[in-house]
C-alpha cells in the first residue's frame, strides 16, 4: 500500500435478489471494519435504493455503469444524475465485462467517466489486459491505451480511483502474484507521473481486482503500489468482504 487510503469496493456484478442482498447488508453492518479504509459496495442498480436506504453510513454505494451524458431517450440506460438523486457517491467505469461482454470502447468509457465526475460522483476507473494481450508482451501497452483514453476526457483526477483488473484473473481463481500485481501498479504510477502529474500519481490510489479472497488479500496488500481491491466474487461473502477490507491491519 502506499498512495492515500485503503480503498476496497465490492463490485457484486449482476448478482443478487430482495432477500440475498438484505442479509448481504445485515452481515456487512455488522462486520468489524477497521477506520483507515474506504469501503464502497457496487450493487446491480435494481437493488441500489434498497441497499442506500439499508446499509450504514460507512460504506458508500457505487452504481456498476452510468450513461455517456444527461438522460432522455435512452432506452434500458441510468444516468449520473439519476445516480445522485439516489444517494449513490461513485461509479466504476470501463469494467472489462463492459468492454469484452458489452463491447464498450476506450473513447466511450473515457466520455462516461468524465461525465459521471462532472455531475460529482467519484470514479472506479478500471484498466486490464487480455491473457493473449500479456503473452504477446502488451499489458503495459494496452494499460497505458486505456489510460489515455480516461486522461483524453478527464481533468480533476482528486476522485478518480485505478483499479488493474488483469481479465485472465476475473473469477477464473488466478489471482495475479503480488510481484505481477505490483509491476503492473508501478507502470500505471509512473504514467500518471510522465503524462499527468507527479502530484497525481502519488495522491491516486491503484487498486488490485482479478480473484482477491480473504486467503490472498494480506499479501497483495504488502506491495508498495497496491493501494487496495476491487473485489467480485469474494464480496457477495459479507465476513469474507471484511477480512479483505481489513488486509492491511
Ligand atoms: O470488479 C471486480 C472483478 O472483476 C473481480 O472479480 O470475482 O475475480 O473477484 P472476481
Amino acid at each position: 500500500t502506499g498512495a492515500g487510503k485503503f480503498f476496497v469496493g465490492g463490485n457484486w456484478k449482476c448478482n443478487g435478489t430482495t432477500e440475498s442482498i438484505k442479509k448481504l447488508v445485515e452481515d456487512l453492518n455488522s462486520a468489524q471494519i477497521e477506520d483507515d479504509v474506504d469501503v464502497v459496495v457496487a450493487p446491480p442498480f435494481l437493488y441500489i435504493s434498497q441497499v442506500v436506504g439499508s446499509l450504514t453510513d460507512r460504506i458508500e454505494v457505487s452504481a456498476q455503469n452510468s450513461w455517456v451524458g444527461k438522460g432522455g431517450a435512452f432506452t434500458g440506460e441510468i444516468s449520473a444524475d439519476q445516480l445522485v438523486d439516489v444517494g449513490v457517491k461513485w461509479v466504476i467505469q470501463g469494467h472489462s465485462e463492459r468492454r469484452h461482454v458489452i463491447g464498450e470502447s476506450n473513447s466511450t468509457v473515457g466520455k462516461k467517466s468524465a461525465y459521471a465526475l462532472s455531475k460529482g460522483l467519484g470514479l472506479i476507473a478500471c484498466v486490464g489486459e487480455l491473457l493473449e494481450e500479456r503473452e504477446a508482451g502488451r499489458t503495459t501497452d494496452v494499460v497505458f491505451e486505456q489510460l489515455q483514453a480516461y486522461a483524453d476526457e478527464i481533468s480533476d483526477w482528486s476522485k478518480v480511483v485505478i483499479a488493474y483488473e488483469p481479465v485472465w484473473a476475473i473469477g477464473t481463481g488466478k489471482v495475479a502474484s503480488p510481484q505481477q500485481a505490483q509491476e503492473v501498479h508501478s507502470a500505471i504510477r509512473s504514467w500518471l507521473s510522465d503524462k499527468i502529474s507527479p502530484e497525481v500519481s502519488s495522491a491516486t490510489r491503484i487498486i488490485y481486482g482479478g480473484s482477491v479472497n480473504g486467503a490472498n488479500s494480506a499479501e497483495l496488500a504488502k506491495q508498495e503500489d497496491i493501494d487496495g481491491f476491487l473485489v467480485g466474487g469474494a464480496s457477495l461473502k459479507g465476513p469474507e468482504f471484511a477480512t479483505i477490507c481489513n488486509a492491511v491491519t
